[in-house]
């Protein structure tokens, strides 16, 4: 009897069927009541008892691959019969969800493109840095507070290894190495101890520019400032420079732009000043270009540093810094038409 079960396996394997008509005719032949699986389970009776278990498997098996088989091939014919007729060629395709550009790197690139075209380049350091770069060769002073705990994650001490709270420590790496003139624009995340909220972010991104050549002056920066602001927030922005300090620029500057809620007139969004704080900038002090094995009696050079959250909260109006690194998606499809 299991030779007649594999025989007919094989036999039903290697069907083939060009119609519908026979398909039904193959069914009848092997599924139907008096077909050939079901004869099978009419001489079931007769097997002894001690092969029932076997051979019953068995049949059942070659039912399963009767029923397999047929309606592989009626599936077959059946797509094939209907692609003829009813294959729609003009329909439109099934829409592909477009991902969306992440806020943060819409800024950042729009930031790049316009230093770009003023003839800055891309310059790239580690995020995990030595205090030699983030600070000391920024002339931060020994017990500048901005090397506590506090605002730094260290990971090692002695010697310090710690992760870079400010862009400013690719300038010290790209003077080191390199020749004046030096144009470069800085984009990466940085670090700081800071608790979570709505304000404050432990890390977030910034972009930082360096110019360093002969006779480059403050007119030169103020010139570089307002084309950049213009170009990111329009052509009637203004720009204003508040006197400021930082250990590695001397003099220091803050920007400030025209308010561009409420046109410089004042409103909640600028604190009734009609001026909002963008970036922090000055010419870069000579201690840090002789740091840097550059001759500062002959080159002078400015730098500046911005946030990209920042600029992107002026922009988009995001509230709460949160919700750039949630990856809520539907805050980020609100960025879709953006690119
Ligand atoms: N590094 C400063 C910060 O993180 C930003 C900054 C200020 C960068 C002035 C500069 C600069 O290059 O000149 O707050």
């Amino acid at each position: 009897m299991l030779d007649r079960i594999n025989a007919l396996a094989a036999e039903i394997s290697a069907l083939t069927a060009s119609s519908a008509a026979e398909v039904e005719e193959l069914r009848i032949k092997y599924l139907s009541k008096k077909g050939l699986v079901s004869a099978l389970f009419n001489d079931f009776r007769t097997v002894p008892a001690d092969q029932k278990r076997e051979i019953g498997q068995a049949i059942n098996d070659l039912k399963n691959l009767a029923t397999d088989k047929i309606n592989a091939l009626r599936d077959a014919l059946s797509c094939a019969d209907s692609c003829d007729d009813t294959l729609d060629l003009t329909r439109s395709a099934a829409p592909i969800p477009l991902g969306t550009r992440h806020p943060l790197s819409i800024v950042r690139e729009e930031i790049i493109d316009i230093f770009r075209r003023l003839g800055f380049t891309i310059a790239e350091g580690p995020e995990i840095e030595d205090d030699w770069h983030v600070f000391s060769a920024l002339n931060f002073a020994e017990d500048h507070p901005a090397r506590d705990m506090q605002d730094t994650f260290f990971i090692n001490r002695m010697p310090d290894v710690l992760l870079r709270t400010h862009t400013s420590s690719v300038q010290a790496r790209v003077m080191e190495h390199s020749e004046p003139p030096i144009r470069i624009i800085c984009p990466g995340r940085v670090y700081r101890n800071e608790a979570i909220s709505a304000r404050a972010h432990c890390f977030f991104h910034q972009v930082e520019a360096l110019y360093v050549d002969k006779n480059v002056t403050f007119a030169d920066l103020r010139q570089t400032l307002l084309y950049f602001a213009r170009e990111m927030f329009g052509p009637d922005t203004q720009i204003r420079l508040r006197p400021s300090y930082f250990p590695f620029t001397e003099p220091s500057a803050e920007m400030d732009i025209s308010c561009d809620l409420c046109g410089g007139k004042g409103c909640s969004f600028c604190k009734g000043t009609g001026w909002v704080e963008i970036l922090g900038c000055g010419m870069v002090d000579p201690n840090v270009l002789e740091a840097c094995g550059i001759d500062s009696k002959v080159y002078t050079g400015f730098a500046l540093g911005m946030g990209v959250e920042r600029i992107t909260n002026l922009k988009y109006r995001v509230k709460d810094l949160r919700m750039f690194s949630e990856n809520d998606v539907r805050f980020l499809e609100e960025f879709t038409a953006a690119h």
